[in-house]
């Protein structure tokens, strides 16, 4: 059953560390890999149900700068997976009404990815339900690096402000998540939106990612809403 919450204070962006999906594919004797797929649906169900619910913005994290040290099997696997899950994004891009980013450091990628990853926002960039990002090849030392770089590339007046520099980051445009969680208890943010978490609320959840349903969202949600959040001030 979903936990009562108030819908009209939903948090405008959550983001989520998609964590467990190898431990729960060992639970079933199964391989990592079976864990990855089943950790894909879980995503798409999350996506449709959030959707529908009202829900503005979802940023999760699918693949970090850290994760091609894991063995060539596994990266390939999780490489597939995206192509295939962002090919079943585009053919239902219209149906689905979900508008789709990507956000990481892009040259890393297959040129075949790259081009389904451009089709997908093209596709869906008029969209108006759940925004939902998708973390690809992403760190958050590694965005700012990329920031600082072009930012001292580019012409602005200095000394830089927060609002300034905040414009040469991959969220450009979107508000910083008002709230992070991370499935499988685990309690890091693993190198997740490291400039926007300033003041987003944490929650750590004891579920592994392809267990996850709407139902824990809500549940997370509730937690939020019954948070003081003063940035700071008293
Ligand atoms: C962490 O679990 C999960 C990942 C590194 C991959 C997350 C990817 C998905 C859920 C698929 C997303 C697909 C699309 C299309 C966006 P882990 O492997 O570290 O689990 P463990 O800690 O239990 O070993």
């Amino acid at each position: 059953m979903k936990e009562q919450i108030d819908k009209n204070n939903l948090p405008a962006h959550i983001s989520i560390i998609m964590d467990g999906n190898g431990r729960w594919a060992k639970r079933f004797m199964m391989k990592r890999s079976a864990g990855h797929r089943a950790g894909a649906t879980a995503l798409r169900r999350l996506t449709e149900r959030m959707n529908a619910d009202g829900f503005k913005m979802l940023t999760v994290y699918a693949f970090s700068t850290e994760n091609w040290k894991r063995d060539d099997e596994e990266v390939s696997y999780l490489m597939g997976l995206m192509h295939e899950y962002i090919q079943q994004y585009i053919n239902d891009a219209k149906k689905n009404n979900v508008k789709m980013t990507v956000i990481g450091d892009m040259s890393r990628l297959e040129p075949s990815l790259r081009v389904k990853i451009a089709q997908l926002r093209e596709m869906t960039a008029d969209n108006d339900g759940l925004h939902l990002c998708i973390a690809l090849n992403y760190g958050g030392r590694d965005e700012i690096l990329r920031a600082v770089n072009k930012a001292i590339a580019g012409e602005h007046s200095s000394p830089l402000q927060e609002t300034d520099f905040a414009k040469y980051l991959d969220t450009v445009g979107t508000p910083d998540p008002d709230l992070i969680i991370r499935t499988s208890g685990e309690m890091r943010l693993s190198n997740f939106l490291l400039w926007q978490a300033a003041y987003s609320e944490f929650i750590a959840m004891d579920v592994l990612w392809p267990d996850f349903k709407i139902e824990h969202l809500y549940k997370a949600v509730a937690q939020y809403q019954s948070r003081e959040r003063r940035f700071g001030g008293r």
